[in-house]
């Protein structure tokens, strides 16, 4: 977590986050409410995705939660007036399920996105949007470690979709001077991340399962990934949203370096000090929009931004442990 006496610049701001009730959403808000922002969450709460009233327990008295869809212009039109930040986090995150319901995805992941900057020009031009993209939009990548320049070619309906929602973004920018800029996040863990099943992440479902005294499954196990601890994804968004520079940028947001999925097992059991895994082939379903090996280059954000991760891969899945010991009856 960075000194907080440089995101001074958020005391009294009016900030609306889209999915403010999910996972990163919710873990931004805390820090918002803490800076001293009036901050206002619009979230569905749809069941299948990772929103949950509990991620803001403790914090209700100092956000306001509007339980609405972005998918409806009307709220919007009216939600993003007066607004000096939009943190527009709130999205479809499963990529099988963007196969299984590809439309659900586009109307969420692309064409809502089109409409909240389209109320954004036409009641708040001068709002800051910081949009929450994915890694997932370079698809399988050609080279290591992935830079913003890689190829754009999703393997899934999710990546194309979010894709254009990134691009929305960058075109308003661009063409009509609304302020915004992308963050392309990779694996972001933590705690209240969605663990209920794998929708969100595998590692939510890993989490449950070891600490439900039950074997998680590692699929081949060699493909490596980076990952980033949700506080570290969260500097990320606040350092965008006030560096004037990054309005029209795009950001890979990485981790403290790559590691194989076996060994990020091995880890969590290592940190847990209980559970146990299971070796297996890839699901077909699964192997079919698999990205492979994946690690970014984030160095543009690194120099542009002066963002850097704090929390080291063992230390963030300690806290995570701990806080699903305590809470995990809330989340499953
Ligand atoms: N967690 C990651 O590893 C990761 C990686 C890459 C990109 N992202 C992106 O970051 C953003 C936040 O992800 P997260 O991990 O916090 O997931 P999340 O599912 O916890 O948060 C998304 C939130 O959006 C809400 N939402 C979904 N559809 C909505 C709709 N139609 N109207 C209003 N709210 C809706 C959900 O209820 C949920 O609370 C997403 O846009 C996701 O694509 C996350």
């Amino acid at each position: 977590m960075l000194n907080s006496s440089q995101f001074d610049r958020f005391r009294g701001k009016r900030v609306l986050i889209t999915g403010g009730l999910g996972f990163i959403g919710s873990t931004l808000a805390r820090r918002l409410a803490e800076l001293g922002s009036r901050v206002l969450l619009v979230d569905s709460l749809i069941p299948e995705y990772g929103g949950n009233q509990f991620n803001i327990d403790g914090l209700e008295d100092r956000v306001r939660v509007n339980i609405s869809d972005v998918r409806d212009e009307h709220s919007f039109r009216y939600l993003v007036q007066g607004q000096d930040y939009l943190f527009n986090l709130a999205g479809q995150t499963s990529h099988l399920d963007s196969m299984h319901d590809p439309f659900a995805d586009l109307e969420i992941n692309c064409r809502a996105q089109l409409s909240i900057l389209e109320a954004c020009r036409q009641h708040n031009p001068a709002v800051r949007i910081v949009f929450a993209g994915t890694r997932q939009v370079y698809g399988r990548p050609e080279y290591l470690p992935v830079d913003e320049k890689h190829l754009l070619r999703p393997v899934d309906v999710n990546g194309v979709n979010k894709m254009a929602g990134e691009w929305f973004h960058i075109l308003y920018h661009n063409v009509y001077g609304i302020w915004a800029c992308a963050l392309r996040l990779g694996n972001t863990y933590g705690p209240r991340m969605r663990i209920k099943d794998a929708r969100q992440t595998f590692l939510g479902i890993w989490i449950r399962l070891l600490l439900e005294g039950k074997p998680f499954e590692i699929w081949e196990g060699h493909q490596l990934r980076d990952f980033t601890f949700v506080d570290d994804a969260v500097d990320a968004f606040l350092l965008a949203a006030l560096d004037q520079h990054a309005g029209g940028s795009v950001f890979n947001v990485g981790g403290d370096g790559p590691i194989s999925l076996k060994r990020v097992g091995e880890m969590l059991v290592e940190t847990a000090g209980e559970g146990k895994y299971i070796e297996c082939a890839f699901p077909p379903e699964r192997q079919r929009i698999d990205i492979g090996d994946y690690y970014a280059d984030d160095r543009a954000i690194r120099s542009s931004l002066g963002w850097e991760p704090r929390t080291r891969l063992k230390e963030g899945l300690a806290r995570t442990i701990a806080f699903y010991r305590q809470h995990l009856d809330r989340y499953v």
